[in-house]
């Protein structure tokens, strides 16, 4: 009975991704809505993307470059990485999931933190893969636990630096250290969509890791975040030559549509908005830290644009609150967290509205 597919995809739970502003719109009747829950960027895109966006549309009729070949300039330049060491996606969403299509075999090991960005054990139920959980330590990952689980079956690691939900980081001392400690049998894959954040201090500088012969070193970003473009799905890996080779086999040809190589051109050259981005998160994220501390909620450090906060309340009930305020947040008990939210930071009257909900919640 029934349409037969591959037996795999039983324990696969779909992807749940945040309210989307509309779908709140339609269903409560309100024409505000703000949404905190996916990790965005909220500052509107420049007008040189918008211009960007507009001149690629009038060429949509022909197929996009498949090789992105003015986008992997432009960026080979602004990382001064060479271009053939460069692999985009829709998103870096897709360069997950074709990397573990990619390597991983049936039967192969996965080793990935809890809680974790989602994606890497969805795709990898997909192909079959078995899972090894390794549950973060005061929601940090551990580290010594991820190395005690690595096997001869071991063929690919997850980490996400800085990690979503939890917002922490691994130094760079100690991420390198974890990297020595592995072989050239593993792909370590190191999730940096958050970079433009994280960056300075003792946050770790990776792309000499895609140099090495030694260990297998994929990095993933993305211009879903800092640079705004979450809605036109681009996203990007750097890897040693080979490895990108081999990725370039299992990605689609045409995977980067013509609008979202001009957009991330002119963002790439948007030094502006990127900045702007930054601050507003630098500013926003200590000024939330300041007015929940004092409310008694705790909230963990974050290195991102968004925090994970323990309400010490029913969770469910304060985003269900929220929701008919008209404020989206992550309610994270399905994540195995109750009690908890996540919100990203927003603009500065966004996040206003929010504290000043949030605290009204928290006190009655
Ligand atoms: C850790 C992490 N990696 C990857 C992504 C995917 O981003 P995108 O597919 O938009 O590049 C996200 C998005 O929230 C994320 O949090």
């Amino acid at each position: 009975m029934g349409i037969k597919y591959k037996r795999t995809l039983d324990k696969t739970t779909p992807y749940k991704p945040g309210k989307p502003i509309e779908e709140v719109k339609r269903e409560l009747g309100i024409k505000e809505v703000i949404k905190l829950a996916s990790n965005e960027n909220p500052i509107k895109p420049s007008e040189k993307v918008i211009n960007a966006v507009m001149k690629a549309a009038e060429n949509i009729n022909r197929y996009p470059d498949g090789g992105c070949f003015y986008l992997r300039e432009a960026l080979s330049k602004e990382l001064s990485v060479p271009g053939e060491n460069i692999i985009f996606g829709n998103g870096s969403d897709e360069i997950i999931i074709f990397a573990i299509r990619t390597f991983v075999s049936p039967g192969d090991e996965v080793i990935i933190s809890d809680p974790t960005f989602l994606i890497y054990r969805i795709a990898s139920e997909i192909e079959n893969a078995v899972i090894k959980v390794v549950p973060s330590k005061d929601l940090e990952y551990d580290l010594e636990a991820m190395l005690d689980k690595v096997t001869p079956r071991t063929k690919m690691i997850f980490i996400a630096n800085p990690e979503n939900p939890t917002g922490s980081y691994i130094s760079d001392v100690k991420l390198r250290d974890f990297i020595e400690k592995l072989s050239d049998e593993i792909i370590i894959f190191l999730d940096e969509a958050y970079y433009e954040f994280a960056k300075g201090g003792d946050y770790p500088e990776t792309l000499d890791l895609i140099e090495r012969e030694d260990r297998n070193v994929i990095i993933s970003r993305t211009f879903s975040k800092a640079y705004g473009l979450a809605g036109i799905r681009i996203g990007y890996a750097l890897a040693r030559k080979d490895i990108a080779e081999v990725l370039n086999k299992i990605r689609e040809p045409f995977n980067i549509n013509s609008i979202a190589q001009a957009a991330a051109i002119a963002a790439l050259k948007d030094n502006e908005y990127l900045e702007k981005s930054v601050e507003l998160v630098k500013q926003e994220k200590k000024k939330i830290y300041n007015e929940l501390n004092s409310l008694g909620v705790r909230l963990f450090p974050s290195r991102t644009n968004f925090i994970l906060m323990d309400t010490g309340r029913d969770s469910v009930k304060i985003a269900g609150d929220l929701l008919k305020q008209g404020i989206i947040v992550r309610e994270m008990s399905g994540w195995g967290f109750k009690g908890y939210i996540r919100v990203n930071i927003g603009l500065q009257e966004e996040n206003d509205k929010f504290i000043e909900m949030f605290r009204r919640m928290i006190k009655n």
